[in-house]
């Protein structure tokens, strides 16, 4: 059974600059998702995810755009600007943890309250343009919600339900419940794609022997961190491929530059980087010296040079 590798959506760090060099250097992800469309408070959808859809930022293989809503009305505001770009799918988030979303019904704070992601969904589907994904987490406070919802969620056509096996509460500390990820295997008839900590080709062979009837699979932290995590586990690789440093050099050349052509804010662009690297530092530079040339750097001059002298 062929498994399908899909690269999670994390806001300020997998958007369309990050995806789109992704794509020209990184390869083997068979889906790409969008972080979050959100609405402000004025009933206007906030500006940045709004702008990291349209299609002309999306040059590559398409992406399922995401939003969050925690009523009809708010959903169907940004499914119909999705469906006017001319997408056919949305991903519904039903698992940001921050306590601000989630007190809202938003995210993950809506999962203990079952009769009220059905409504929505009694509301929204028969009206809706778009088919509809949902990814989730297993509950707000603890991780039992997802034994309800699995099996309501039944009865609707959805095209996917991702889990990440936390709960919201949890925010991302802590294990993954994996054990309670068996337990949603039987209850769902929707494809079913696991998420959360998949980090190395170990940990991804693991998984598989422990869910034997999932073939899908979400990769977010680690995506950034070694963005070659996707090409090692289908080829069953513990290894980096052989050119990894020339090939990650270009990565980060077009990284920055897909950020330099929408701002000139040097110093946010400088800073951005900053919060990259610390998640290559974890990844796929974690037994180099190359992190602790980078904290040395200050601005994006220096960074210029830095890079010219990667590989
Ligand atoms: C900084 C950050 C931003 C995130 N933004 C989103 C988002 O916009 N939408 C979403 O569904 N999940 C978001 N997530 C959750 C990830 O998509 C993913 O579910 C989570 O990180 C667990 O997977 P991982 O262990 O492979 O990282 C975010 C996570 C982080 C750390």
């Amino acid at each position: 059974m062929r498994d399908f590798l899909n690269l999670a959506p994390l806001q300020s760090f997998t958007d369309h600059h990050f995806r789109n060099a992704f794509q020209e250097f990184m390869g083997d992800v068979d889906q790409f998702y969008a972080p979050y469309l959100k609405m402000n408070n004025d009933g206007t959808i906030k500006e940045g995810p709004k702008k990291d859809i349209l299609p002309k930022n999306n040059p590559f293989e398409p992406v399922i755009p995401q939003l969050m809503a925690c009523c009809p009305a708010d959903f169907f505001i940004m499914a119909d600007y999705i469906a006017d770009l001319g997408y056919t799918e949305v991903n519904w988030n039903l698992g940001c943890p921050y306590p601000m979303v989630a007190k809202r019904d938003l995210g993950s704070g809506i999962l203990n309250k079952p009769e009220k992601i059905t409504h929505i969904l009694d509301e929204v589907l028969p009206k809706t343009k778009l088919q509809v994904g949902i990814k989730m987490r297993m509950g707000y406070e603890d991780t039992n919600d997802i034994l309800k919802i699995l099996p309501e969620l039944n009865a609707y056509p959805l095209t996917e339900i991702i889990v990440h096996a936390r709960y919201g509460k949890q925010l991302y500390q802590g294990e993954c419940d994996r054990h309670q990820f068996t337990n949603c295997i039987p209850l769902t008839n929707h494809r079913l794609t696991y998420n959360g900590d998949i980090r190395s080709v170990a940990e991804f062979r693991t998984l598989k022997t422990m869910f034997p009837e999932v073939n899908h699979w979400m990769i977010g932290r680690e995506a950034i961190g070694n963005p070659f995590l996707f090409e090692m586990i289908q080829e069953d690789s513990e290894e980096l491929p052989e050119d990894w440093r020339s090939v990650f050099e270009s990565f980060l050349v077009q990284l920055l530059e897909n950020h330099l052509s929408e701002s000139d804010n040097q110093g946010n662009i400088f800073l951005k980087t900053k919060h990259y690297w610390e998640y290559f530092h974890a990844g796929v530079l974690k037994e180099t010296g190359d992190y602790r040339r980078f904290k040395k750097l200050k601005n994006l001059d220096d960074y210029r040079t830095f890079l010219s002298d990667f590989v």
